[in-house]
């Protein structure tokens, strides 16, 4: 087996990046990232914060730079924020020596894995059901054409999505 010299994860909220991501990096002996994560540390703040305080196109800027920052990360699996492909330039910095998993999840598993979660701005709201439907329209062609493997992962633990991702690679 060859192994790629990055893996990125894309998918909307919910989908399993993290969960996944820090899984498959210990499967192949990598380092994890998660941007979204590593964006809090280095802010010092959490993303609702970040959203209430710079607004949406604050977050979307500290984003592109820290993508930016991690594209040349050798032996990584990088979990992305469910946004990261919604502009040019991040598609290409998500690409770069990297395989693309695109974790394609039913709107009905978002909202099971989102549900009450105080840390996902763009669900603080009456509807977030809607609002995870619209995003989806929007971005599920955005995940498909950038990924190299597009992976189900409705009504399968992480183990296995995990097993069968490791055999595609
Ligand atoms: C966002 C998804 C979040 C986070 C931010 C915006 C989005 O990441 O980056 O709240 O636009 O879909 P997760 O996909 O990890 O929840």
């Amino acid at each position: 087996m060859s192994l790629p010299k990055r893996v990125v994860l894309v998918g909307p909220m919910g989908a399993g990046k993290s969960t996944i991501g820090r899984m498959l990096a210990k499967e192949l002996g990598y380092r994890f990232l998660d941007s979204d994560r590593i964006i809090e540390e280095r802010c010092g703040a959490n993303i609702p914060w970040i959203f209430d305080v710079e607004g949406e196109e604050g977050f979307r800027q500290r984003e592109t730079a820290m993508l930016e920052e991690l594209a040349s990360e050798a032996k990584t699996v990088l979990a992305t924020g469910g946004g990261a492909v919604m502009r040019p330039e991040n598609r290409q910095l998500l690409k770069q020596d990297a395989v693309v998993v695109y974790l394609k999840t039913s709107i009905e598993q978002q909202v099971e894995r989102t549900r009450k979660d105080r840390n996902r701005p763009l669900l603080q709201n009456d509807d977030p059901e809607a609002v995870l439907r619209k995003l989806f329209s929007i971005r599920d062609p955005l995940y498909s054409q950038l990924a190299d493997i597009t992976m189900h992962t409705d009504r399968k633990s992480p183990r296995l999505v995990v097993r069968q991702l490791v055999n595609r690679m």
